[in-house]
């Protein structure tokens, strides 16, 4: 893990409140790991590493006053990364599914292996993307029950996991799913990531982020 500042390069406003960051470094990482960003008040959040327009990006839902703070104000950005540990896709057809807040992770994962990527919003985009998209959860549900692949990452909130992992997981496909939102310190220090699995606990910051469905208690 390093200790380093990313310089904000460009801003791009995806829907009504997730923004991509890109930064004008490009430090080592791989598709799955996570950075913890410092905000003024000290609080240190995760966000999942990605690519976007070839250039290290982050995906940012506004949340509070640290979200703001790093999409409006922030120039340069204490970081600590990369943590969590790599995904690495299996060989088969495979496909991302993804909210906007974790659009950049899976534009690396496009990127670097090929690999599909559904996102799903709450609200219609402003921006294009290359991705197939669909708005509403309605429409999320009806396009997840429609598709057909060998294995699935499911990457946004823990009620849209929630949602794609209730229709995928009658089906024989691997399943994974990302699981940062439950992170506090992001390297294996405050416990709060701790979640019960039916292997026992694990960490979702040293474990994880990315675990396979199957070994979730969900
Ligand atoms: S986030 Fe603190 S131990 Fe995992």
């Amino acid at each position: 893990m390093e200790n380093l500042i990313l310089t904000k390069k460009k801003v791009l406003q995806i829907n009504e409140d997730t923004f991509i960051l890109i930064f004008e470094e490009d430090p080592d990482f791989s598709p799955g790991q996570f950075v913890m960003m410092e905000t003024p008040a000290l609080v240190r959040k995760p966000f999942i590493l990605g690519r976007w327009m070839g250039k290290t990006a982050i995906s940012v839902k506004i949340r509070g006053k640290g979200t703001k703070y790093l999409v409006f104000e922030a120039t340069q950005i204490r970081c600590h990364l990369p943590l969590g540990n790599p995904f690495v896709p299996p060989n088969e057809r495979g496909m991302a599914i993804v909210s906007t807040a974790s659009i950049t992770m899976a534009s690396m994962l496009n990127e670097i292996y090929g690999v599909e990527v559904l996102v799903g919003s709450r609200t219609p985009l402003v921006m294009k993307t290359p991705f197939e998209t669909v708005v509403g959860d309605n429409a999320f549900e009806e396009r997840i029950k429609k598709l057909d692949y060998e294995w699935y990452l499911i990457s946004g909130s823990i009620e849209m996991e929630k949602k794609a992992w209730n229709i995928l997981k009658k089906r024989k496909t691997e399943i994974f799913l990302a699981l940062e939102e439950y992170m506090g310190c992001g390297i294996g220090a405050c416990k709060s990531c701790a979640i019960q699995t039916k292997y026992g606990i694990k960490h979702v910051c040293t474990d994880g982020p990315i675990f396979r469905g199957d070994e979730l208690c969900w």
